[in-house]
């Protein structure tokens, strides 16, 4: 049986990254093919409860601070375990699998915005995920300005809207971000086969049908 194919959504919060995933996902199971979406941190049962612990900003109340190294750990624990219970096996009975962030969250925002650099990232990516690699890695990277206002506005609604607070990234400066950002364009930088950047602002549709269209380029068994 072939090898399934592995896609991971990147970018700052609020990019639009989760939109093009469902979008991606209803398209290509339109199409007839197997799909499976996960998000990280999250998507396995023990990925849900360490998702509790990384994102609410509530935790740091009870627990006190989380130290960056902590941080990392924890987002690798949760890494490791989705792609022995979910993705890898996935993957070897020939799926599509799409996760919404991947080992690139990570060096952004704990290499990045944390300032951990990225050699300790791509060091715990070796040991805590056999340096499984995506076949292909979406970026959405509009301007850091228009990134920044929808992370704020949607986790504003968020939380007034389901009591539930996953605000604890959102709070973090201007400067954090912008380290993110950095990291990201860097990364970009240094993968071009692996990473599609997508800096412009088209609409929902138009940055669909350009993603259907690299994937059906790289796949030859989906149209655009
Ligand atoms: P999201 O589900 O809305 O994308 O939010 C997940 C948050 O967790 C987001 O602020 C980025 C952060 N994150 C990291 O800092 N490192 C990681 O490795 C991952 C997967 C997420």
């Amino acid at each position: 049986m072939t090898r399934g194919y592995f896609i991971t959504f990147e970018g700052l919060d609020g990019s639009g990254k989760t939109t093009q995933l469902r979008l991606l996902d209803a398209s290509l199971t339109a199409a007839g093919h197997k799909v499976v979406s996960l998000r990280q941190p999250g998507g396995t049962v023990l990925g849900d409860r360490i998702r509790g612990i990384l994102l609410d900003s509530r935790s740091e109340d009870s627990l006190g601070p989380i130290a960056p190294a902590t941080e990392m750990a924890l987002m690798f624990a949760d890494r490791a375990q989705a792609i022995a219970e979910i993705i890898e096996p996935a993957l070897t009975v020939g799926n599509i699998v799409l996760c919404d962030r991947y080992t690139d969250s990570s060096e952004a925002y704990q290499g990045g915005g944390r300032q951990l650099g990225s050699e300790r990232i791509l060091a715990m990516h070796a040991a805590a995920c056999g340096n499984l690699q995506p076949d292909l890695t979406i970026l959405l990277l509009p301007s850091l300005e228009a990134s920044l206002r929808r992370a704020r506005r949607r986790n504003q609604r968020h939380t007034q809207q389901q009591g539930t607070d996953e605000n604890r990234f959102e709070r973090e400066s201007d400067e954090f971000y912008r380290r993110i950002y950095e990291k990201y364009e860097e990364i970009a930088a240094r993968e071009p086969r692996r990473v599609l950047p997508i800096r412009d602002e088209a609409t929902i549709d138009q940055i669909h049908t350009r993603i259907l269209e690299v994937i059906a380029a790289r796949l030859p068994s989906v149209t655009a």
